[in-house]
C-alpha cells in the first residue's frame, strides 16, 4: 500500500519524507489556504517546493471547472515537474480532461468521488488514480469503507490501470480497513502514519528493556 499525504504543510512533508515510508503527496484548495498559499505564482512555487522533498506523485488540483480552463491550468501545473499528477474534479468537463490528459500519457486524479458509478467513469477516462473520500461519506452517514470495497471489486473485474486512491482518511482504522480490502493508496494527515507506531506494551516493553540493561550495565 502506498502512503501518501495530504498536506500542503513543508514541514509535515519533510517528517513523513525523513521517515522513510512516504510515497507521495496530495493536496487541494483548500490545504493551500490553510497554509496561507494564495497567488498562482506562488501557489506554483510551493507545488515546486513540495516536489523537491519528495520522490513521488504530487497530486497539484486545477481550479477552472470547465474543459478549457482545466487543460489550460493542468498544462501549467505538468510543465513544474515530472512528478506533478493533475487533479481535476468529478464533473463532466472534468472526465473529458481526464481523458485529454490520460490520450497525452499525463497523470491525473481524479477527486470528490462519491460513488461507484463515478469512480467506474474515471476509470474509463483513464485516470490513474481515483480518489474517494472515506471521511467525507462516514460524515453524511453512509459508509466510506464499503465504497472502497466496491471500487476495488469493480476495477479487478475488468483489470482497469487506476489506482484507487483512498482520501479522507481520518484515522488509523480506516488506513487499516483500506488495507485489508486492498486499496492501492491511501492518504492522509501526518498524525495517522505517526499513530500506525503506538501500542501501549512496546512502550512499556521497550521501558523494561532500558531498565534491565540499566541494571547490567552500571
Ligand atoms: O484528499 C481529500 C481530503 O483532503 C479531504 O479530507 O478530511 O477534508 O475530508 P477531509
Amino acid at each position: 500500500m502506498k502512503f501518501f499525504i495530504d498536506t500542503a504543510n513543508l514541514a509535515e512533508i519533510r517528517e513523513a519524507h525523513e521517515l522513510g515510508v512516504l510515497d507521495g503527496v496530495t493536496t487541494n484548495p483548500s490545504l493551500m489556504a490553510k497554509e496561507g498559499i494564495t497567488g498562482k505564482n506562488n501557489i506554483l512555487s510551493h507545488y515546486k517546493a513540495i516536489c523537491n522533498i519528495v520522490e513521488g506523485h504530487v497530486s497539484a488540483e486545477v481550479n477552472a471547472v470547465d474543459f478549457a480552463g482545466m487543460i489550460r491550468e493542468g498544462e501549467e501545473l505538468c510543465e513544474i515537474d515530472e512528478k506533478i499528477v493533475v487533479k481535476i474534479p468529478m464533473i463532466k468537463d472534468g472526465i473529458k480532461a481526464i481523458k485529454y490528459f490520460s490520450d497525452r500519457d499525463i497523470k491525473t486524479n481524479c477527486t470528490l468521488v462519491f460513488s461507484a458509478g463515478q469512480a467506474l467513469l474515471a476509470a474509463k477516462a483513464g485516470a490513474t488514480y481515483v480518489s474517494p473520500f472515506v471521511g467525507r461519506l462516514d460524515d453524511i452517514s453512509f459508509d466510506g469503507i464499503q465504497l472502497i470495497e466496491q471500487i476495488v471489486g469493480i476495477y479487478q473485474n475488468y483489470g482497469y490501470q487506476t489506482e484507487v486512491l483512498a482520501a479522507s482518511i481520518r484515522h488509523p482504522i480506516h488506513l487499516l480497513k483500506c488495507a485489508e480490502i486492498g486499496a492501492d493508496v491511501m492518504t492522509g494527515p501526518l498524525s495517522i502514519i505517526l499513530a500506525l507506531l503506538n501500542h501501549p506494551l512496546t512502550d512499556s516493553g521497550l521501558a523494561k528493556f532500558i531498565a534491565d540493561y540499566k541494571k547490567g550495565n552500571q
